[in-house]
């Protein structure tokens, strides 16, 4: 009886998206704005050639860095994806790193093993606390407030050599596939200004995007990588539950549950960079354990696959996105040898059954209990304008109170869903499936695409890795994408499979 109202009101607010879409699309009319084309060719340069151009001198850091910092500035103003710069650092970093490699006595190759981003710029969301930068995840009562130290992930990409450009944008407190909020508003998509560039690493997104970052990190706890991943058109990993720290991350919670759940993970314009980022993520015991170092063997790996499922509650997938996952199996299997499986998983109920998983999570930080507000005070407030939260957080908080109240506890049907799925795909599956059931939407239409985080929240609550990949423009010119997931620990294997894809579908193309 819960569940079956629960389904009712998705139906509903399906039927309302429908009604609403024109709304949407009338308003937007002639608002559309894109981002200039890229006239500097190093910032078509992928980090791993990068970090090789500035050890063997070719380039310098600080060529590279102003090269971004002259393309941030330049796109900024169009897709406001920028939480706080700190470009000043970044040229004297730059400028003691070209110093140093004039005077240096070690070989390329140690360098490399050493400082494999030596120089490189890296783009950080705001929420794994960048040291001495903002910290405040979009949240008015944090407003001002500066990360003391350097987040774990942060601190690595540091130590690996690279030079970390600015903080960007998030929804409040990271609860939104929208990345908008009162202190820094609303980041737009760099191939559609009207349409949002998701959330909640809307801001890495939308850089990466206009190819104004070549490397970021994001979070992700339903889908906040591989989101925004496919909205701007670029790639992101979520990597296996807790083989990157999560250390200094704003929201954090001691629950179990949420360390399995949320993840840091790297996002990047180019497939074969993510490897190198997760590699210095992990740190090197790691990623020997999940041998990242070792060649993935195309031909032995099995591919399952499925468009979506039909009833992820009356949400059918876009015809382009269907496309995609068909071609890339097919691609797959005639040009790279691998096996198709037609085995299909029981995924209609994975709203409710991984939406209760991740509600469940106990003491995550109540924005609104330390406060004493009371979330339907707060959303009549809002519809006045008068609310210190935005409408994206009270949101998130109605639909976990939706949660609560009617979707039932699917503890076992979790737990067997959870062992088939990872028992089928073993240590040499695949599974491809659409990263979300749309492109973009229009701003605050996530409203009415209530079921968007319903193909990313699989991967968080089985603790998987999976890599978003992009798959050329739709006929409106926004990103498609699928996402490629493999059991826990399988990382090399997604990470394979999107550089593959990323020669046919030609990879990240930049916003005309
Ligand atoms: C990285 O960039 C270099 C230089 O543009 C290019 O030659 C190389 O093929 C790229 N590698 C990959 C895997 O994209």
């Amino acid at each position: 009886m819960m569940d079956f109202f629960f389904s009712i009101l998705i139906a509903f607010m399906t039927f309302l998206r429908f009604l609403t879409h024109p709304i949407y699309v009338w308003f937007a009319q002639g608002k559309k704005k894109s981002v200039p084309p890229i006239t500097n060719d190093i910032l078509r340069i992928n980090a791993t050639e990068l970090a090789a151009k500035i050890r063997k001198k070719q380039l310098s850091s600080v060529e590279i860095c102003q090269a971004y910092i002259d393309r941030i500035k330049q796109v900024n103003p169009i897709i406001n994806a920028v939480v706080e710069d700190r470009f000043q650092q970044a040229l004297k970093e730059a400028k003691t790193v070209d110093d140093y490699l004039t005077k240096c006595a070690l070989n390329e190759e140690d360098l490399e093993k050493i400082k494999p981003l030596l120089g490189v710029p890296v783009t950080i969301k705001e929420s794994c606390s960048l040291q001495g930068l903002s910290y405040a995840v979009g949240m008015l009562n944090r407003c001002g407030y500066k990360a003391e130290s350097d987040g774990e992930a942060v601190a690595r990409l540091k130590t690996s050599g690279a030079i970390p450009l600015l903080v960007s944008n998030t929804p409040e407190m990271c609860c939104c596939l929208e990345s908008s909020n009162f202190i820094t508003g609303y980041t737009n998509n760099p191939y559609d200004t009207t349409c949002t560039s998701g959330g909640s690493s809307g801001g890495e997104g939308a850089l990466l995007g206009a190819g104004a970052s070549v490397i970021g990190i994001g979070s992700d706890i339903a889908g906040s990588i591989r989101i925004p991943a496919l909205y701007n058109g670029i790639f992101g990993h979520k990597p296996t539950a807790r083989i990157v720290s999560l250390k200094g991350h704003f929201p954090y919670c001691y629950d179990e549950k949420f360390k399995s759940c949320l993840v840091i993970g790297p996002m990047s314009r180019y497939a074969k960079d993510l490897k190198l980022m997760l590699k210095i993520l992990v740190g090197d015991k790691q990623a020997t354990q999940l041998k990242l170092n070792q060649k993935v063997d195309l031909n032995k790996i099995n591919v399952f696959f499925m468009e979506g499922t039909d009833s992820i509650l009356e949400t059918r997938v876009q015809s382009e996105i269907k496309a995609a996952v068909q071609d890339a199996v097919k691609y797959l299997s005639s040009q790279c040898g691998v096996k198709v499986k037609d085995h299909k998983f029981e995924l209609k109920y994975t709203l409710n059954c991984c939406g209760k998983h991740i509600f469940n999570i106990k003491d995550l930080p109540d924005p609104l209990k330390g406060e004493n507000d009371n979330i339907f005070t707060e959303i009549i407030k809002t519809l006045f304008g008068q609310s210190r939260y935005t409408p994206n957080l009270l949101h998130y908080l109605l639909v976990n109170k939706i949660y609560d109240l009617f979707v039932s506890d699917r503890t076992m049907e979790f737990a067997q869903l959870k062992k088939t799925f990872i028992d089928s795909l073993g240590d040499n599956g695949v599974f491809i499936y659409p990263s979300a059931y749309t492109t973009a939407g229009k701003h605050n239409q996530f409203y009415f695409l209530t079921t968007t985080a319903a193909y990313t929240i699989l991967a968080n609550t089985f603790g998987c890795p999976s890599t978003s990949v992009p798959c050329g423009l739709d006929k409106n010119g926004l990103p498609v994408g699928i996402q490629i997931m493999a059991a826990p620990n399988q990382d090399r294997l997604c990470l394979a499979v999107a550089e593959e894809l990323e020669k046919h579908f030609g990879g990240w193309v930049p916003p005309k």
